[in-house]
């Protein structure tokens, strides 16, 4: 027997062995303590699975960062990018190249609006800072408003906006940047007992932050269409649009951040187009290539575009459009077209994930809420469910929590983690019984989680 990589497993696990001594020597590890790390390794990797170290098989619903939208190793993508590398690795961004014009044209082709011009980074925060950066010069103001429970990115900026933990060891105060409480019903900040209040409050919450802070010195709001990492809080019907309005009255730019929602994770290419609203500009990257090659970007409205027809636009970047990431975006959207990957994501939240996710809240009572679209889910686990306390505390991490993230990844399921929630978020290219092959094992992680309620 070989795993997909070709190798015999005991060949992969000597690989393995050797890959994780080098690992623990050498490599530092993104927002980790590095000296009790013990990450897994992966060495091999097909469709929606990846094989562990010890030849191990494991359904991914994580798709890693909640980037493979199109799952591993699609084979068209990997026959682009082949082909790229075997005609042209890499090109400066001032040349034209075709894999660049031809991705620029199929992303502005599938964004809201008349947002056609497309302004290509290595990945998502960077490309949340250039959002940032077109509206401050667009509008001469320096403010940029995002709201608590969010996530834009690592760099300066980005880290800054974010509204999560990962922010506090970064924030220095002087980002320009001003958090607020965005919809959020579960858990409402404003007293809400229905949606129809939630968006009503949280938006007059928003306004009177606008109006107190000043709306001469605000360049823009920026949001996730749906807050992913965060706990994919979909937004109640009218708050964007409400948001959309706002920006309009004060002349604010609104960003709408689609890096983890775009390119069909909620069922759509763009999870903004479920509100039937028109961001000013749209930051996107991971399920663009699904990170085949790192690229991410951001779409740009016309009036936006033209502040910089004949002043220079103050930023660029050496791998901006590179040709191996732009290849592989190309084959993924077309590939994701042909096989009707978005229609299939649409499809297995409203017939599999969706109602499966609200048979196991119904049976356990460790579940608080489910929440989601497409193949974008979060399962929220609290400690009671009356008083909704959360499994674990904001920040951090509990014995629950952890037992129940073993429990699935023993028996051969990877979620997506953050505090007192499991992310289910596979590839958009699953099918109905990989689907039920994992709320089957997220039902036995439950189980040890319903251990731990009151
Ligand atoms: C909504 C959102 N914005 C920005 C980023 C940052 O993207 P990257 O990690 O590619 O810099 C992420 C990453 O998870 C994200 O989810």
């Amino acid at each position: 027997m070989t795993l997909p990589n070709g190798l015999t497993p005991d060949a992969a696990r000597d690989k393995a062995a050797r890959a994780y001594e080098l690992d623990r020597a050498h490599v530092f590890h993104s927002w980790s303590a590095q000296k009790s790390l013990n990450p897994m390794t992966i060495t091999a990797a097909q469709g929606c699975y990846v094989w562990d170290g010890d030849g191990n098989r494991l359904l991914d619903f994580s798709s890693q960062m909640v980037n493979t939208n199109i799952g591993h190793q699609h084979p068209k993508v990997v026959a682009a990018i082949q082909e790229q590398a075997a005609t042209l690795c890499t090109i400066g961004p001032a040349f034209v190249n075709d894999a660049r014009s031809e991705a620029a044209r199929l992303i502005a082709e599938r964004t809201p609006g008349e947002l056609n011009k497309i302004f290509f980074t290595n990945g998502g925060a960077d490309a949340v800072e250039h959002a940032v950066r077109m509206a401050r010069l667009h509008t001469g103001r320096y403010k940029v408003l995002s709201r608590y429970r969010s996530y834009h990115g690592g760099t300066e900026t980005a880290v800054n906006l974010t509204g999560d933990p990962r922010r506090w060891p970064n924030d220095h105060g002087n980002a320009g940047v001003v958090h607020f409480f965005g919809p959020f019903l579960y858990r409402s900040q404003f007293h809400a007992t229905t949606e129809a209040e939630e968006t009503e409050r949280a938006l007059q919450h928003l306004e009177q932050t606008i109006v107190f802070e000043g709306p001469s010195t605000i360049a823009a709001i920026i949001l996730e269409s749906v807050p992913g990492t965060a706990g994919i809080m979909v937004p109640p019907p009218g708050y964007l649009a409400g948001v959309r309005e706002l920006c309009d009255r004060y002349g604010i730019v609104f960003i709408a951040d689609e890096v983890m929602a775009g390119f069909g994770r909620t069922g759509k290419w763009f999870a903004i187009e479920h509100f039937d609203v028109v961001p000013d500009l749209i930051t996107f990257a991971k399920g663009v290539n699904s990170g085949y090659v790192p690229l991410g970007g951001v779409a740009i409205a016309p009036h936006i575009a033209a502040t910089f027809d004949d002043r220079p636009y103050p930023g660029g970047l050496t791998y901006s459009g590179h040709p191996l990431a732009t290849a592989a975006a190309v084959a993924t959207i077309n590939a994701m077209t042909e096989e009707r990957i978005v229609e299939n994501a649409a499809d297995m939240g409203e017939r599999v994930l969706g109602p499966g996710l609200r048979e196991l809240a119904e049976r356990h009572p460790s579940v608080g809420e489910v929440r989601g679209l497409g193949v974008f889910w979060a399962v929220e686990l609290v400690a009671d469910r009356t008083t909704r306390e959360p499994l674990a505390p904001y920040g951090g991490s509990s014995p629950a929590m952890t037992e129940a993230v073993a429990t699935a990844k023993a028996a051969g399921l990877l979620l997506f983690v953050n505090f007192n929630r499991l992310h289910v978020v596979p590839p958009c290219t699953i099918s109905e019984a990989e689907a039920k092959e994992g709320l089957a094992i997220l039902d036995q992680a439950l189980t040890v989680a319903d251990g731990h309620t009151v």
